[in-house]
C-alpha cells in the first residue's frame, strides 16, 4: 500500500477502510474482510459504538498490529483534558491495542482546546503516533494550528467530486495538515456513482465512476476512507493503483465542484443546535446537560 508522510515523519497509507454505519454485528465480518482484500488503514470512531468489533477483527485476523493503521476519533461529550484522556484508554482498550497510529478529535465544537492538549500529551508519552482533527474548517484549523503545542498532523473532512474543498485543502497544504476525505463518494448522493463524466472516463480506463473518484482524491494528495460492506466492492475500492487520469481527466473531474456540502455545514447554528442536543442525549443520566444558560 501506498502511503504519505505525515509532518512527524509517520507513514500513513493512502487509502483505508472506514466503518461509519457499520452495524456492531457486521462490523467484525466487514473489518476481516476489508483486511483480507489488503486494507491497512482503519478508521472508526467513538460515536461508530463499534471500536469493540474492529479490535476483535484485528486479533482474529492474524495481521500483526504494527501493519496496521488504526485511526480513531474522539466524541464530543469527552472533550476537556481530564474526560479526552479516559476516554482514548478506553478506545484503546476496547481496540484491544496499547497504541493508536491516529486519533482525531471528531468535531470542533465544545472544549476541543483541552481534548486536544490530552492528545498531545498522549502523543508525547507514544502511546498515540499521530494526532488530528475533524471537521474543522479553516478558521477553526488555523486557530488550532496556530495556538496549540503541537500542530495537527491530519485533518479529516468532507470531500467528494460534488465537494472538492478546494480552499479548505489550500490552508490545510499551507499548515502541513494531511487532507483526508470522510464519504469520499459523498455516500453516492446526488447520483455520484452514476455520473456521465465519472463514467464515461471510467469507461476509457476500464474502470467504474467509483474508481475514478477515489483516483482523483489520491492524485490530488487527499487520503481516502472507502465504506463498503459489500467484499466484492471493498476489492472494487482498493483495486485503483493500476492506472492514472490525465491532466485533463482531472480538470474535468474538477469542474463538477457543487461548492456545497451533500450533508450539512458545522457552521451553520442549527446544525451545532443539532450536535449540542446529541451530545444531551448521549450523556450518562445525573452529569447535567451540556447547555444550561438558554433552557
Ligand atoms: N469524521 C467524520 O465526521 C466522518 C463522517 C462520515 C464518515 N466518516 C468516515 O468516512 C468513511 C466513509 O464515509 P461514508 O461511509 O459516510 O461514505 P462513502 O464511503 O462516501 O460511501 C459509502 C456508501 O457508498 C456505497 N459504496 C461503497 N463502495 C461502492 C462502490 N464501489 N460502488 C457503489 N457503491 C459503493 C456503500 O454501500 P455498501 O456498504 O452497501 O456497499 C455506502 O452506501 C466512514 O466509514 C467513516 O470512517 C467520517
Amino acid at each position: 500500500m501506498e502511503t504519505v508522510t505525515l509532518s512527524n515523519g509517520v507513514k500513513m497509507p493512502v487509502l483505508g477502510y472506514g466503518v461509519y454505519q457499520v452495524t456492531p454485528e457486521e462490523c467484525e465480518r466487514c473489518v476481516l474482510d476489508a483486511l483480507a482484500a489488503g486494507y491497512r488503514l482503519l478508521d472508526t470512531a467513538q460515536s461508530y459504538f463499534n471500536e469493540e468489533q474492529v479490535g476483535s477483527a484485528i486479533r482474529r485476523s492474524g495481521v500483526p498490529r504494527e501493519e496496521i493503521f488504526l485511526t480513531t476519533k474522539v466524541w464530543v461529550e469527552h472533550y476537556g483534558y481530564e474526560a479526552a484522556r479516559a476516554s482514548v484508554l478506553e478506545s484503546m482498550r476496547k481496540l484491544k491495542t496499547d497504541y493508536l497510529d491516529l486519533v482525531l478529535l471528531h468535531q470542533p465544537f465544545a472544549d476541543y482546546y483541552g481534548a486536544y492538549r490530552a492528545l498531545e500529551e498522549l502523543y508525547e508519552e507514544g502511546k498515540i503516533r499521530a494526532i488530528g482533527v475533524s471537521n474543522f474548517y479553516p478558521d477553526r484549523l488555523v486557530d488550532l494550528a496556530s495556538f496549540a503545542r503541537i500542530r495537527p498532523m491530519v485533518n479529516q473532512v468532507e470531500i467528494h467530486p460534488y465537494h472538492q474543498q478546494q480552499e479548505a485543502k489550500r490552508w490545510m497544504d499551507k499548515y502541513g495538515v494531511q487532507a483526508e476525505a470522510w464519504a469520499p463518494f459523498g455516500e453516492g448522493r446526488g447520483g455520484l456513482f452514476q455520473d456521465p463524466v465519472l463514467t464515461e472516463i471510467g469507461q476509457k480506463h476500464g474502470k467504474t465512476a467509483a474508481q475514478v473518484v477515489l483516483r482523483w482524491h489520491l492524485q490530488r494528495g487527499v487520503v481516502v476512507i472507502p465504506k463498503s460492506v459489500r467484499p466484492e466492492r471493498m476489492r472494487e475500492n482498493i483495486d485503483v493503483f493500476d492506472f492514472a487520469l490525465s491532466a485533463e481527466e482531472m480538470e474535468r473531474i474538477g469542474a463538477l465542484d457543487q461548492k456545497r456540502s451533500a450533508f450539512f455545514s458545522h457552521q451553520d447554528p442549527n446544525v451545532v443546535e443539532w450536535f449540542v442536543e446529541l451530545v444531551d442525549k448521549r450523556r450518562p443520566r445525573g452529569s447535567g446537560a451540556a447547555h444550561t444558560e438558554n433552557e
